[in-house]
């Protein structure tokens, strides 16, 4: 059956499509990260892929294009990136984390200690502010730009260099 199916001439053209098909999804995926190894974003909590395309009405900026093929943070040590991320910060983080970070009702962001080890990195932090955590870390999505949100880990980051 299998080998009869390649002498049909329709199935044999079926068989070239798919394989231009495939080598182009590969040639295509070749040019959409800078290292070439689109990053995939999972859910800090449950682990399920969580969707990262900017929500509607959110403009994509370069550092946050930059961050989602990469998983660098180009505000880092950027002066007034951190001032921004630091005002974020106090409006919608401080009433849990404590106005220095050093925790509250919510942990500490500023220790080595990590309810989620992935939050020793930048990308296990982008995912836990914008796809949430446990309880009452709710997901930041479309409540605050991706954007802002690298601001704010930013400002994290500067806090711990201190
Ligand atoms: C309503 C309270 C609340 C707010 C507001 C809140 N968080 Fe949280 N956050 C928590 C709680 C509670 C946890 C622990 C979650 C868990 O155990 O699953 C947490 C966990 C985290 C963690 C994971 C820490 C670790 O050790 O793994 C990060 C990072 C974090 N929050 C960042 C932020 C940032 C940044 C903001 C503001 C944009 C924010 N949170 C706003 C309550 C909050």
């Amino acid at each position: 059956m299998l080998r009869t199916w390649w002498k049909n001439p329709t199935n044999t053209c079926t068989a070239a499509v798919i394989v231009l098909g495939v080598s182009m999804a590969v040639g295509a995926s070749t040019h959409a990260g800078e290292n070439s190894t689109p990053l995939t974003f999972t859910n800090t909590f449950s682990g399920e892929p969580l969707d990262v395309t900017p929500p509607d009405g959110e403009i994509a900026t370069e550092a946050t294009t930059h961050f989602l093929r990469t998983a660098e943070n180009i505000y880092v040590g950027d002066a007034a990136a951190i001032g921004k991320g630091s005002e974020l910060f106090l409006k919608q983080c401080a009433v849990c984390h404590g106005i220095n970070a050093t925790g509250r009702m919510g942990p500490s962001l500023v220790d080595d200690e990590y309810v989620y080890s992935r939050n020793a990195s930048d990308k296990g932090i982008f995912e836990t502010i914008y796809g949430g955590a446990g309880g009452l870390m709710a997901p930041l999505k479309g409540r605050i730009t991706q954007d802002e949100i690298l601001k704010i880990m930013a400002y994290l980051r500067s806090l711990r260099a201190k």
